[in-house]
């Protein structure tokens, strides 16, 4: 798979994928990230990437021009299944969401900043809008790291033991188990006895006890899906 992303900031994503899970995954070449600096697709002087919004108003709209320039290029040398736009308005990131994502083909992601994009952008050279939360970033950029963390610990290989992702909080609409190490007693907070007694059977019914109680706890909602 790879993963193309667009931004005015291209620094603000050196360091989420050049670190552990993320590193690993494009060392061992399970998935490409390339970022892509929206400014080399400036066709003025300036390199400016942005204008002032048609009609007024506070705030700086990202320009068609280069972003078009730049998702052409990238069509033009491979197939993609989808090119995103990071946007707070987007359809709301979830497990499920991440899931499919994995399983499917090259994406672009284009990080919006300022007021947002020229809207001819989103209606015709975008095919699915994505949010990270209820809240509003100063940019896409954020949000497009963690939309494609969510994608590549998935993709199989990435983790060292494949069926960790299987076990964590949202697959099953199940929140995670809670889970002890070293040492079993610490200062009298004793950890339960079920997980030492090496029984598997016995500790996978109490995880999967667990989760259930968990997640209506802490998240109910989850259970009515
Ligand atoms: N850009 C600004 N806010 C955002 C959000 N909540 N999700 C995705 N992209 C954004």
């Amino acid at each position: 798979m790879r993963i193309d992303i667009i931004t005015c900031l291209p620094r603000l994503l050196d360091s989420p994928f050049s670190h552990s899970i993320l590193k690993r995954a494009q060392d061992k070449g399970l998935v490409e990230v390339v970022v892509h600096d929206l400014r080399d697709y400036s066709t003025d002087k300036q390199k400016s990437v942005d204008d002032y919004a048609f009609g007024g108003g506070a705030g700086m709209v990202l320009s068609i021009e280069p972003i078009d320039g730049c998702i052409s290029k990238l069509k033009g040398e491979r197939e993609y299944d989808e090119v995103i736009y990071m946007s707070p308005d987007g359809e709301l990131l979830d497990q499920k969401m991440a899931n499919r994502l994995s399983i499917g083909g090259n994406m672009i992601i284009l990080c919006g900043h300022y007021k947002g994009v020229d809207e001819r952008v989103r209606e015709h050279l975008i095919t699915k809008e994505v949010s990270i939360g209820d809240y509003v970033l100063s940019g896409g950029e954020l949000g497009a790291a963690v939309l494609a963390d969510s994608i590549i610990r998935l993709i199989p290989g990435v983790l060292s033991d494949e069926t960790s992702a299987l076990t964590d909080t949202f697959q099953d609409n199940l929140v995670a188990p809670p889970v002890y190490t070293r040492p079993a007693d610490y200062k009298g907070l004793i950890v339960p006895e079920i997980l030492l007694s090496g029984h598997e059977k016995k500790i996978n019914d109490w995880r999967y006890e667990q989760s259930v109680e968990r997640t209506k706890e802490r998240r109910p909602g989850l259970l009515d899906d």
